[in-house]
């Protein structure tokens, strides 16, 4: 039985708070913890695959031109080597999520320092490596590369959003903002390196991969392969970690199933630590202007912000800045424009919340100026400046949770409401201060399937090729389909990555939870209208839990020794158009800043969220925890640093490339304010995965000026740009 939603209005009258089992919301374990820290959950690379040949990838060292010979035999001698794979499919993977158009990079054509090239293949991992090394390549060099996005020509993506004259807005304001923010790339460094495996058996090709959308990227590895996708199947069962990395297919996955292919023996590819920060992509930087013009009052007559953000030739993705700023706060005159430089660094594409990771912090740090100017509050000025509709669009808002994440997040901060001025608090070397943030992210849902089968045997088993990327996806459709069939967690089983089983929406841009939840929702509906047929009972009157129908016979029992299965087909309708909907927040920090040497620590740190419907308490706070960690780490640590001569990466490795470790990341305290949004999804939830590392560095950065007198304008806010902007020195 197949069951299809398309939903064009509010779900209003959603069953789930009706449910009795009562494990929805709650703070359950995920299923797969215990798999995955006693290290039986296989990971794409470890597969035990008798036969397996190991490939190692290799990449340019040059940035622009072209591959003119890539000489086997200079390696073919050596221990192990089996072949030097140099199939120009390698080098002309389509770009991220653009399945069935023309590759941006030609074949052979190099267009970054780092690109894969070649690969090569040996019977074990240290000999390709050693192979990949001596691999004779030639090049054609053209040196007119340009690599820094200063230098490039840029230009402007869609049409930005003009409204009024914000020019007369900041000539007449009372009060007004004017300044220019930058944010250096980043790198999603995921735990899992790229990796995958592939299995040709001449007909059908089996790959285990670590991948975030197996959905698309089925596409996409057809395409590449100009293979039908009915002859491919994909595995993601466990992904450790992806921040958007593992959107789209890259080049581990096509060079293991090139090798695959012409070799016939199944072949692992795994990048190195290096590979995935030189080769996969990058963050771009940004330079982002902002213009505030305000009343007395502090409202808002002018917003205005601008930014240029990076990418190669050709490539689609341009970072999406200005996603949030289009209608987080108010101001009739407006502008908004984004713009692309032409430049040669890797790929940039989607890192954790792409748009807002970066376009947020500046505007808080921006907000955070006014509210020195207008003389109030910070946290008044966005209470102040909430607009009733998309100022932009003239939509309405779904539930729009802003203003109560601010209030309950300053009040169990304990933030002090009086009057602020820098270099108020010192205690030894170190000044103290505190700041603030609002958080904004896009909610997005897409179209999801998935099949739900209550068993004979009184358990239920959720199949879909949806990925856990330690989201905890695994978590939350076990306690959806539990809650919605009356059984406790331990008889669920949620069977997720596996392209076999219907196609769900991929983890990516926060809509997993939402969108898959939905569809799995939807299934158990169809699942109940036929227990409660069994039952006698309407569906409405139908009450399940611990297996027990209504408190008398079992599960079991009704259904007699036939499954019930049901698919469901969830898909966003009209309301999706018809709203401008989001997840909000409110963060608040305090720092240390020490006074000689411009180092800043985060004493503690406060985050309040509203995103609809909490799915699960335990794993929404983590997500959060992963949010505030990315926050610490764009604010004063994270930044990818090109070799300005040839644009090549210099700080590709996590000894360089500096995320927060525990040491960085104080005592976090999470508010979940559990709400509904009806418009959002069928299950009234919205996305809360990046939700929280939008803004938090701003709350970071207002701490430091607060508590020091240094209004650094460039994350992050290493010591040496902290020292230089201290008011003695600036
Ligand atoms: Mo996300 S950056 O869409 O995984």
């Amino acid at each position: 039985m197949n069951i299809h939603v398309k939903q064009d209005e509010a779900a209003k009258e959603c069953r789930l708070d009706d449910m009795k089992q009562g494990i929805l919301g709650r703070d359950v374990s995920r299923p797969d913890g215990l798999p995955k820290v006693t290290g039986t959950a296989p990971y794409a690379a470890e597969y035990k695959i008798d036969g397996c040949l190991e490939g190692v990838i290799v990449t340019s060292t040059i940035v622009k031109g072209e591959v003119t010979n890539i000489d086997a035999s200079s390696v073919l001698d050596m221990p192990g080597v089996e072949a030097v794979i140099d199939d120009p499919r390698l080098t002309a993977r389509a770009a991220q999520g653009t399945a069935g158009e023309a590759p941006a990079q030609p074949a052979r054509k190099v267009g970054y320092f780092g690109q894969p090239v070649a690969v090569v293949v040996a019977r074990t991992f240290e000999e390709a490596r050693d192979a990949a090394k001596h691999l004779k390549i030639e090049y054609r060099v053209e040196d007119d590369a340009i690599v820094d996005p200063e230098e490039a020509d840029a230009e402007a993506q869609g049409d930005g959003t003009k409204m009024g004259d914000l020019a007369e807005a900041m000539n007449s304001a009372r009060h007004s903002v004017d300044v220019v923010i930058t944010t250096e790339g980043h790198n999603s460094a995921p735990m899992e390196p790229h990796a995958a495996i592939a299995e040709w058996d001449g007909d059908k090709l089996t790959v285990h991969a670590s991948l975030q959308m197996l959905n698309y990227n089925i596409s996409e590895l057809a395409d590449s392969l100009d293979l039908d996708e009915e002859k491919i199947r994909l595995i993601a069962r466990y992904v450790g970690g992806g921040f958007g990395s593992k959107l789209g297919v890259s080049e581990e996955t096509v060079a293991a199933c090139v090798a695959a292919m012409e070799l016939q023996r199944p072949v692992r590819v795994v990048m190195s630590r290096q590979q995935v920060f030189q080769c996969v992509m990058r963050r771009s930087e940004t330079r982002q202007r902002l213009r505030l013009a305000a009343d007395e009052d502090g409202k808002l007559i002018g917003f205005g912000h601008e930014a240029r953000v990076s990418n190669l030739p050709g490539e689609e993705f341009a970072e999406p800045v200005l996603q949030s700023s289009e209608f987080l706060y108010r101001g009739e005159n407006r502008l908004l424009e984004l713009e692309v430089a032409r430049i040669h660094r890797m790929t940039a594409g989607s890192v954790r919340a792409p748009g807002e990771a970066v376009g947020m912090p500046a505007l808080e740090a921006a907000m955070d100026m006014l509210a020195e100017k207008v003389g109030i509050d910070p946290v008044e000025l966005r209470l102040r400046n909430i607009p009733e509709r998309h100022p932009a669009k003239d939509l309405p808002f779904t539930d729009h949770s802003l203003a109560e994440c601010l209030t309950k997040g300053a009040e169990a901060f304990g933030w002090d409401k009086g009057p602020r001025k820098p270099m108020q608090k010192r205690e030894g070397e170190w000044w103290i201060g505190t700041g603030m943030a609002s958080a904004a992210r896009v909610h997005n849902v897409s179209e999801a399937k998935a099949r739900v089968t209550l068993k004979a045997d009184g358990t239920a088993l959720v199949e879909t090729d949806m990925t856990d990327i330690g989201t905890g996806t695994y978590a939350i459709l076990t306690q959806l389909a539990g809650e919605m069939l009356g059984l406790p967690v331990d008889k669920v089983l949620v069977d997720l990555g596996d392209t076999n089983h219907p196609r769900g929406p991929g983890s990516g841009g926060s809509w997993g939870a939402a969108s898959i939840g939905s569809a799995v929702f939807v299934a158990c509906e169809a699942v109940r209208k036929q227990v409660a047929e069994k039952a006698g009972v309407s569906e409405n009157e139908l009450s399940l839990s611990d297996g027990r129908v209504m408190n008398g016979a079992t599960l079991t029992d009704l259904l007699d020794g036939a499954d019930i299965s049901a698919e469901g087909h969830y898909e966003p309708g009209a309301i999706s158009e018809d709203y401008t909907a989001s997840g909000f927040g409110a963060f608040f920090a305090e720092v240390r800043v020490n006074r000689y040497t411009g180092e800043t620590r985060v004493n503690r740190m406060l985050g309040s969220f509203g995103f609809g419907r909490v799915l699960n308490a335990k794993t929404a706070r983590s997500q959060c925890l992963g949010g505030v960690t990315w926050s610490i780490g764009l604010a004063l640590t994270e930044g990818l640093k090109f070799d300005p001569r040839d644009g090549h990466l210099a700080n590709c490795d996590l000894a360089e490339y500096h995320v927060p470790v525990n040491r960085d990341v104080p005592e976090v305290e999470i508010l979940l304010l559990d709400g509904r949004d009806p418009l959002a999804s069928a299950i009234q939830a919205k996305g809360v995965g990046e939700l929280g590392m939008c803004g938090g560095a701003a709350a970071i950065a207002n701490a430091i000026y607060n508590a020091c007198g240094a209004r650094v304008l460039d994350y992050p806010m290493t010591p040496d740009r902290v020292i230089a902007a201290m008011p003695e020195n600036a």
